[in-house]
C-alpha cells in the first residue's frame, strides 16, 4: 500500500523502522522518537485495540467489497479527538490493499481544490477527508454526485454561452472522519454506506495500547504501571500514548527508565492529572461552574471567556469526556456540573439562595 498524505503521517512504518539497525548509534530508537505518532500508529486490524463492533462490521465489509472486486461504500466515522478515526482510515487501506489520499475539510476551500483531489484519484482508491463538517457548500454539492455516481458536474463559460459538463470519475471510496456528527448537512450524511461511532476506550483496552506502544518505543513498563497510566488517559488511545512518554521521561531520571505503579502515579500527579484524568483546564471549568454559577446552568461562551479557552477546544476536547464521565451534563440553558463532580473536587457545600446547605 502506499500512502499519500499531506504530513507523511503512514509513509514510514514500524517494520521499517525497526529494520534500520545500528548498535552505535541506535538510529532505530532516534527515528521512532522523531516519527512518534507514525511508529505507534497500528496498521492492521490486529494492531488495532477496541472497537470490536466496528471492526467486526468492517472486516465484513471489506471481505464482500473485495469478492465483488468493487471498492468499499463510503463511510463516516465520528467521536470525539484522538480515539482512532484517522489511524482506521490507514488499516482499511491497507486492508484493501489500495492506495490512501488524506485531506482535510480546511483545505478545500476552493471548487478547485475538491475538483482536483477527485481528479486525481485511480480506481478504488481511498480519499480521507478529516473534519468533514467543515465542508463548504460549495464542495459538498461538488462532492454529492462524486458520491453517488462518480460524475464531476462542472460548468464552463459565462452567462450565455455556459455549458454543464459530466467528467467521469474512477470508483472510489469515501471516509469522512468528524468531531461534530451534528453539524453535517442531511444530503452529505445520506451518502454514505457505513456511519459509525467510535467509543471511548475501556481502562483494559487503554492498558493494551499503552503496552503496545511501550514495546514499539523500547520502554519498560509492568502490568500494573500501564494499569495506573490507562486509568488517568480519558478513555483515548492518543492521550495514553501521550502520557507514556511523559511517564518514561520521569522514569528515566528516576527509576532507571522502569515504570511501575508508584513511578507512574508519581510522575502524573507531577503533570496534575488526577486520578479522573482530568487536568488543569478541566478542573478550572469545573470550580468556575461550581464557584461562580452555583453548578450551572452557565453558557458555554461565558464558561470559555472566563478561563481563557477557546468555545471549540472546550466542545471538541474537554467536554466530550466530562459528559462522558458524568461530571457535566448539558442542558437547554447551559452546562450544569453534577454531584460527582461535587464530591471529585472535594466541594462538601453547595450555595443555595445564600444559605450554606450540605448536600454531600
Ligand atoms: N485502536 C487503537 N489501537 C491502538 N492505538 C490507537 C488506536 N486508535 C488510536 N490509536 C493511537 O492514538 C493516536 C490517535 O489516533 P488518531 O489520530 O487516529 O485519532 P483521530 O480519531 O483521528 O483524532 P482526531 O479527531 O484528532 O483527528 C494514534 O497515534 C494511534 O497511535
Ligand atoms: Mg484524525
Amino acid at each position: 500500500m502506499s500512502i499519500i498524505s499531506d504530513d507523511n503521517e503512514f509513509q514510514t512504518n514500524v517494520h521499517e523502522v525497526k529494520a534500520k539497525k545500528n548498535p552505535v548509534t541506535k538510529p532505530e530508537k532516534i527515528e521512532c522518537d522523531r516519527n512518534f505518532e507514525n511508529c505507534i500508529r497500528p496498521k492492521s486490524f490486529d494492531s488495532y485495540i477496541g472497537q470490536s463492533a466496528l471492526k467486526d462490521t468492517l472486516k465484513i465489509t471489506i471481505e464482500a467489497a473485495k469478492k465483488r472486486e468493487q471498492p468499499l461504500d463510503h463511510l463516516l466515522f465520528y467521536g470525539p479527538p484522538g480515539l482512532g478515526k484517522t489511524t482506521l482510515a490507514g488499516v482499511i487501506a491497507q486492508e484493501m490493499g489500495v492506495d490512501l489520499k488524506i485531506t482535510s475539510a480546511p483545505a478545500l476551500e476552493r471548487p478547485r481544490d475538491i475538483i482536483g483531489i477527485l481528479m486525481s484519484l485511480k480506481g478504488n482508491e481511498i480519499l480521507f477527508i478529516d473534519e468533514i463538517h467543515r465542508l463548504n457548500k460549495v464542495a459538498e454539492e461538488i462532492l454529492y454526485s462524486a458520491m453517488e455516481d462518480f460524475y464531476l458536474d462542472m460548468t464552463t463559460g459565462k452567462s450565455q454561452t455556459v455549458k454543464t459538463l459530466r467528467v467521469p470519475l474512477p470508483k472510489f471510496t469515501l471516509i469522512g472522519a468528524t468531531t461534530k456528527a451534528g453539524e453535517l448537512s442531511g444530503p452529505l450524511r445520506d451518502r454514505f454506506g457505513i456511519i459509525h461511532r467510535l467509543e471511548f476506550y475501556t481502562e483494559k483496552e487503554l492498558a493494551q495500547v499503552i503496552t503496545r506502544t511501550a514495546g514499539i518505543l523500547n520502554i519498560e513498563i509492568d502490568e500494573k504501571g500501564a494499569n495506573a497510566i490507562a486509568r488517568r488517559s480519558r478513555g483515548t488511545p492518543r492521550i495514553a500514548n501521550r502520557l507514556v512518554k511523559r511517564v518514561s521521561d520521569y522514569a528515566i531520571v528516576k527509576n532507571n527508565g522502569k515504570i511501575n505503579e508508584d513511578i507512574a502515579n508519581t510522575a502524573l500527579d507531577i503533570l496534575k492529572i488526577d486520578e479522573f484524568g482530568l487536568d488543569t483546564t478541566d478542573r478550572s471549568l469545573l470550580r468556575l461552574i461550581i464557584e461562580k454559577y452555583d453548578g450551572g446552568p452557565v453558557g458555554i461562551e461565558t464558561i470559555a471567556a472566563a478561563i481563557g479557552e477557546d468555545v471549540r477546544t472546550l466542545e471538541d476536547v474537554c467536554e466530550p469526556y466530562l459528559l462522558q464521565s458524568g461530571l457535566l451534563q448539558r442542558t437547554p440553558r447551559g452546562r450544569k456540573v453534577s454531584p460527582a463532580a461535587y464530591r471529585h473536587l472535594n466541594y462538601h457545600t453547595l450555595k443555595q439562595n445564600s444559605n450554606q446547605q450540605t448536600l454531600f
